[in-house]
């Protein structure tokens, strides 16, 4: 029971943990210096690529062009527990220590786009800012065809783009010298910061002349400068930037639309950054540099550009909504799981529950089992006791009750008979104490031997006379073990019938067969053969089937005596026992003898046919039905041998003659030798009414050697000569 408890709570934790068990999440901190479209287009593309990896998880910051901000993301990031920072630095230097800081925490640290003057990173992802302005330098020289006067607005000071493009772009133009840079203005990536200062500029310099072409760092710088020029007025110089975003705002279609005259594409390339991150984290291997390559966009590849990049946006939209439907998919199916999990749990709960009720039952019902074979044995062990103490006690209460009635007791002195008087009491006492004790023992169990000892009296005397029984009387065969009770029986029963002895159920059973005795007392418990197995042969035996058995022991439970009637006994007498109840048990079992009388009815002229004497006896058995079938087709077979003898008859049945006539005594209380002449004078009977045969012809025809002995016998049988028998009545 406790173990399959065990086992029950396992499979419920391992599910449970199956349940809420995930692979291990990357957590990923994204640090941006500002938030605009290129960097909303940037973490879009984050996410699309963690979309990839089941285990990554974004965190987003944007510091909005702000240093302490900046610092203050990154050392949060840190403190939540990211496992690898990407960082765009706002400026080159300022957001360094934040850097170091996490890269000494052992968190890897991927710069991109933006540089920083710290070595302590892993890995750097950007395009090439320098080659970007060069290339813009060299695009604005040959727009302008070597000549003219162009305005530079540049990016925020100290990040590392408007630093590279500056140089690149600078050291273009340095080679076209028809190219005048009229003015280089601060400005800080922003479209209101530039708009702000080269409208400051134009204030100031109303005369400074046309300007042919202003380049802003990014798209939103060239537009900032764009709107300041409109709102002078005159006539507008070519505007360019950086970036090239495609979408509503982008730098690629205010080319088309000729808002600007050209730009160029900034890589956001978001979905490698995090692969990068992911190969990292993997522990794969990976660059150390990636540099993204760039395109510049002009009016002739404008068309081609956008429809490219808003084919690409639209198909990124459509990832995202199927993202998001494959999100609620997981959900359900998460939901759905859980309650799969839930209602497993419940079953098996249920199902231990139900084994432990089962365990229960089946432990009370071995438990019970036990209990009533221990009880059992108990008893077993009480009827043995009982058996080895009552059969003592009945060989002395018996001969005191004998003794009492001698004239040497009754006649003896006061003191002796006051002694005698005491040993009987306390025999008796003795007897009451084992037959309560022996049923407190065993409970409601043993018969109730209190009871019946009150019906007993036990002190009741057997007359003792030196009488030997008649010729007649009836033989009775005694089978026990012990020898005193043998000896005791003798006393009891040797003055009214002739007695056998045997000392087990073997031997008892050997002269049964050879005897035939009219009755049997016998015990149960003997060595070789017990008193129920006896029994039982004595009553499947055709020669003594017919002999009553009355079983004389100590097994006084009730069971016991169910198995002594189940063995077929006719009696069964618990010790001790009165003498006088068993010799009562003797004389009423040989007297309600089933004995058939009618075997050859005799009818005479006034007699009707006796009835027979059986009325109240009990049904005989289809063992003695049989026998005495037989016995009358034999007789009647031969009925006209006048030498069949007795010895004839039994060889017939198969019997020994003393077998024969003593079966045949018992069932039918006539000797075969009576039941041959009935049977005779019947049949002689029926033919002196029936046939015109001479009397002496039909004596002889009935096995008659004289007709003058026929007619004696016939006389004597009937009360008229066979002569009379012929006149009608
Ligand atoms: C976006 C941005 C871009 C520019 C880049 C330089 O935040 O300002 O417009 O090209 O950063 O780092």
């Amino acid at each position: 029971m406790h173990k399959l408890n065990i086992c029950i709570t396992i499979l419920l934790l391992a599910l449970l943990a199956s349940c809420s068990q995930d692979a291990k999440k990357y957590r990923i901190g994204v640090s941006q210096c500002s938030d605009d479209i290129w960097r909303d287009k940037q973490n879009s593309e984050l996410k699309i690529g963690a979309y990839f990896h089941d285990n990554v998880e974004l965190r987003f910051a944007a510091a909005y062009d702000s240093d302490e901000r900046q610092i203050q993301q990154i050392d949060s990031l840190v403190g939540t527990g990211i496992d690898l920072l990407i960082v765009a630095p706002n400026q080159v230097s300022t957001i360094s220590p934040a850097i170091d800081r996490a890269y000494d925490k052992g968190i890897p640290v991927i710069v991109f786009e933006r540089k920083t003057n710290t070595k302590k990173y892993t890995a750097y992802m950007g395009a090439d800012n320098y080659e970007m302005g060069h290339l813009m330098g060299e695009y604005v020289a040959t727009r302008l065809n070597d000549r003219g006067r162009i305005i530079e607005v540049m990016g925020l000071k100290g990040s590392s783009p408007a630093i590279e493009r500056h140089n690149g772009f600078r050291e273009a133009i340095a080679e076209h010298p028809g190219i005048q840079v009229v003015a280089t203005l601060q400005g800080d990536w922003t479209e209101p910061t530039a708009y702000n200062i080269v409208k400051q500029w134009l204030d100031k310099n109303k005369d400074a002349g046309r300007i042919d072409l202003v380049f802003g760092m990014n798209d939103r710088t060239a537009m900032g400068a764009r709107k300041a020029f409109k709102e002078v007025g005159g006539a507008l110089p070519l505007f360019c930037g950086i970036d090239g975003l495609p979408g509503e705002n982008g730098g690629i279609r205010l080319v088309q639309d000729s808002l600007l005259d050209a730009s160029y594409i900034y890589p956001t390339h978001g979905d490698q950054l995090l692969q990068l991150a992911v190969d990292i984290l993997d522990g794969k291997p990976y660059e150390k540099e990636t540099k993204l390559m760039s395109a510049l966009v002009t009016q002739d590849n404008a068309r081609v550009l956008l429809m490219e990049g808003e084919e690409i946006m639209r198909q990124s939209r459509n990832l995202e909504q199927l993202h998001e439907k494959a999100s609620q998919y997981l959900d359900q199916l998460g939901n759905q799981r859980t309650l799969i999990f839930v209602a497993l749990a419940a079953i098996l709960l249920l199902l231990a529950l139900l084994a432990g009720i089962y365990m229960y039952y089946l432990q009370r019902a071995r438990i019970q089992d036990e209990r009533i074979q221990m009880e059992r044995e108990q008893l077993d062990f009480y009827t043995q006791v009982s058996h080895e103490l009552r059969t003592p006690l009945t060989l002395i209460e018996g001969p005191l009750a004998q003794l009492a009635e001698t004239p040497d007791v009754k006649h003896a002195s006061e003191e002796a008979s006051n002694l005698f008087s005491i040993v009987r009491r306390n025999t008796h006492n003795l007897t009451q104490l084992i037959n309560k004790m022996l049923d407190a023992q065993v409970g409601g169990t043993v018969h109730d031997l209190n009871a019946h000892l009150e019906t007993q009296n036990l002190a009741t005397p057997v007359p003792v006379e030196d009488n030997k029984p008649d010729e007649d009387a009836s033989t009775v065969l005694i089978v026990d073990d012990n020898a005193d009770i043998r000896a005791y029986l003798r006393t009891i029963l040797q003055d009214k019938y002739r007695l056998l002895e045997a000392e087990d159920g073997k031997h008892g059973l050997d002269i049964a067969r050879e005897q035939v005795p009219d009755l049997i007392v016998s015990d149960v418990m003997m060595p070789v053969m017990n008193g129920l197995e006896f029994c039982q042969q004595v009553k499947k035996d055709l020669v003594s089937s017919h002999i009553p058995v009355i079983l004389l022991t100590a097994r006084a439970l009730e069971r016991h005596q169910i198995e002594g009637y189940e063995s077929g006994a006719d009696a069964y007498i618990t010790k001790p026992f009165s003498p006088e109840l068993l010799l009562a048990r003797i004389d009423n079992l040989l007297h309600s003898r089933h004995q058939l009388k009618d075997l050859w009815s005799v009818k005479t002229a006034s007699e009707p046919v006796e009835a027979p004497a059986t009325v109240a006896a009990p049904a005989p058995t289809p063992i003695e039905d049989a026998f005495i079938s037989q016995f009358k087709k034999i007789v009647e077979e031969r009925l006209s041998d006048s030498n069949l003898s007795v010895e004839d008859l039994a060889a017939d049945m198969g019997l020994s003659r003393v077998q024969l006539y003593r079966k045949v005594k018992a069932l039918t209380g006539s000797t075969p030798v009576d039941l041959l002449r009935k049977a005779r004078l019947s049949k002689a009977q029926a033919l002196l009414q029936a046939s015109t045969l001479s009397v002496s012809e039909i004596a002889y025809q009935v096995g008659f050697a004289s007709p003058s002995y026929f007619t004696k016998c016939y006389k004597d049988e009937f009360g008229i000569v066979p002569g009379e028998a012929r006149k009608p009545n």
